[in-house]
């Protein structure tokens, strides 16, 4: 572990953000720091004079669990958000707009008094915690809190502590458990983006470490191997079941129109909401089972009282134990020279 540690803490940091206007790769560090469906990191950054270019990078699609690209313009959205967090610590306001016919969102970034909000300095530590919380249900003042800071741009966040919510969001995600697990496409795509080895994960800087996923470190011909053996709906239902169980609250976040433009509202919303969670010493984790297959989800949100609108992502919130955090790829990486 000691590799993967020493590359987290050189990861998950804060930079310098004076030199900014001349150099913006600061800003485009702190937008990878965001949530990405597998850790895929699906983006692309171009970095002009006063303006930056984020744009999908299509070699990195998850077609078979995500063959709309909802999730990579979600995630799209998270670093978008986190940009404009940093952009703001920097002393820019960011005006974002999206163009639709080819994905990119710019965001135009306008000198301001810079001011680092407590939002932006959890972004190196906002992460997915997929370990047991203490079923706390989280207070009025939490949810409040959560609630405001995560609704925008036809966006909204749907929060609820009723057992009654748990009981069928935990029906659901078991439902999707069994349809992705008995899919040879859907696990294959998966192994993809697992990494078995620390080294492995250093190498790679991206995907799914097993520690991070409660599982062990392993050489990659044992970890697959324990893995083939290990995936399975009956080992991912009881996981997920507790966990859901002995959460403090269930998010469902809802787009009012299913389009990319709303996809990429619905990534700065959660990670707004995640921010602000952080804040609060309040972990999360995904289970979105139920929204990304398209005929539970239209059933899901019926289920769940979702009035027009799609389901976009499902979560649980609560108080837990930290578990091991995502590497990043290097900035350099990620950015395209200017064209
Ligand atoms: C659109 C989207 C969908 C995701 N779906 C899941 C999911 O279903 N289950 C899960 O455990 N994590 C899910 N994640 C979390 C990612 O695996 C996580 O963001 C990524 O590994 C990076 O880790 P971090 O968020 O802790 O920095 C999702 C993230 C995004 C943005």
């Amino acid at each position: 572990m000691t590799a993967y540690v020493r590359a987290l803490q050189a990861v998950r940091r804060h930079l310098p953000l004076e030199n900014v206007a001349q150099d913006p790769r600061p800003l485009v560090h702190y937008a990878t720091l965001a949530a990405s469906s597998h850790n895929t990191q699906p983006w692309r950054f171009r970095c002009d004079r006063g303006r930056i270019l984020i744009r999908p990078d299509l070699a990195r699609r998850c077609p078979v669990v995500d063959p709309d690209d909802h999730h990579l313009y979600v995630s799209l959205g998270c670093a978008v958000e986190n940009l404009l967090h940093a952009a703001r610590a920097a002393g820019f306001e960011g005006h974002v707009s999206f163009q639709p016919e080819c994905g990119a969102t710019t965001v135009e970034l306008e000198p301001r008094t810079a001011l680092r909000t407590p939002l932006f300095e959890a972004i190196p530590r906002r992460q997915c915690t997929r370990s047991e919380y203490d079923g706390k249900a989280l207070t009025a003042g939490e949810l409040a809190l959560l609630s405001r800071s995560g609704g925008a741009d036809g966006v909204s966040v749907q929060l609820s502590t009723a057992r009654h919510t748990r009981d069928q969001v935990a029906d659901y995600v078991a439902e999707g458990n069994r349809r992705q697990f008995s899919s040879p496409a859907w696990k294959s795509e998966l192994r993809t983006w697992l990494r078995y080895s620390a080294a492995e994960a250093v190498a790679c800087g991206d995907g799914l470490y097993g520690p991070v996923m409660g599982s062990p470190s392993a050489p990659r011909w044992l970890g697959s191997l324990a893995t083939r053996l290990a995936l399975s709906a009956a080992a991912q239902n009881r996981r997920d079941i507790e966990g859901i169980r002995r959460s403090g609250a269930i998010a469902v976040i809802v787009s009012e129109q299913d389009d990319p433009a709303h996809w990429l509202a619905a990534g700065r919303c959660y990670q707004r909401l995640a921010l602000q969670a952080t804040v609060l010493g309040i972990a999360h984790a995904f289970i979105n089972q139920p929204v990304e297959i398209a005929s539970l989800r239209e059933r899901f949100a019926d289920a769940l009282g979702i009035d027009g609108g799609r389901p976009d992502l499902v979560l649980r919130l609560g108080r837990g134990p930290t578990m091991p955090a995502t590497l990043r790829r290097p900035v350099e990486a990620v950015i395209d020279a200017r064209g």
